[in-house]
C-alpha cells in the first residue's frame, strides 16, 4: 500500500511459473475462460490497471479502461491516447498515482515479468496466482525473474510478506486453480 492505493497482482502460470512462451507471446495452454473472467472482473472494480508495454501492445483495451503502461521510452510521466505512459525512473510510484488515478483505490497489475519484479519490490498486498496443472513451459518467460534462479513464484511471494489462502479450483477439468496471497501483517 502506498497512499491511497493497494497494488493487486494477477497472473495465470504454467507449472514452472512461466507467464509466456519463449516467443514471449502468452501460449493457448495458459488461456482460460473461468480464469479469464475472474481476472476481468477484478479489472472492472480496479482504479486503474498497471503494466508493460509488450503486453498493452498485444493485449487491446476495448473497455478502455484506465491503463498505466510502465515503459523506458518516457522520461516520467505522459498522457498518450491509449493511456498514461510511466517510467518509475522518473517519476515515483506515488506521484503517478496521484495524476492518473487521484480518487485512490486498486492498482492491478496483470505484468508481465519485470513489472512483477518492480511491484514485489515496492509490495504487493495481494497477489492472484491462477496454475494450469499438467503444463510446463520449458525456455518460457518466468513471472519473476528470481524464477529463473531457482525460487519458485510461491517462494517469491512468501519471502515478500505474503501468505497463500487454500487453493480455489476455477476450472477442474481443465486443471485451473487459484490462490490467493494477502499480505500479513
Ligand atoms: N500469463 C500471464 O498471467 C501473463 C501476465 C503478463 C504478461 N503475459 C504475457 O507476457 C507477454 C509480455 O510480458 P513481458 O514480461 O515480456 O513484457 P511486459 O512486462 O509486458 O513489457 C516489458 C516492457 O515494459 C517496460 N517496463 C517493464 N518494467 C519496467 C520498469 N521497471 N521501468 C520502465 N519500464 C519498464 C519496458 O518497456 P520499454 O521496452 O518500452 O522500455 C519493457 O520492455 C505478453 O505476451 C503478455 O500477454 C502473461
Amino acid at each position: 500500500m502506498i497512499g491511497r492505493w493497494t497494488f493487486h497482482g494477477h497472473a495465470i502460470v504454467s507449472e514452472d511459473d512461466r507467464i509466456a512462451g519463449a516467443d514471449g507471446l502468452t501460449p493457448d495452454s495458459l488461456r482460460n475462460e473461468a480464469d479469464w473472467r475472474r481476472f476481468q472482473s477484478a479489472l472492472d472494480t480496479a482504479a486503474v490497471t498497471i503494466l508493460g508495454r509488450l503486453g498493452h501492445e498485444v493485449n487491446p483495451n476495448p473497455k478502455r479502461r484506465r491503463r498505466l503502461v510502465m515503459s523506458r521510452s518516457v522520461a516520467g510521466l505522459e498522457r498518450h491516447d491509449d493511456g498514461w505512459w510511466w517510467n518509475p525512473a522518473g517519476m515515483s510510484i506515488g506521484k503517478a498515482l496521484a495524476e492518473v488515478a487521484p480518487e485512490g483505490g486498486v492498482a492491478a497489475i496483470p505484468g508481465g515479468r519485470e513489472v512483477f519484479d518492480f511491484f514485489l519490490e515496492t509490495g504487493f498486498d495481494r497477489f492472484d496466482l491462477a496454475r494450469v496443472a499438467g503444463v510446463r513451459i520449458a525456455g518460457g518467460i518466468p513471472i519473476f525473474s528470481s524464477v529463473s534462479e531457482g525460487r519458485s513464484a510461491a517462494g517469491s511471494l512468501a519471502a515478500h510478506g505474503l501468505r497463500p489462502a487454500p487453493p480455489e479450483v476455477l476450472d477442474a477439468a481443465a486443471g485451473v486453480s487459484v490462490t490467493r496471497w494477502q499480505r500479513t501483517g
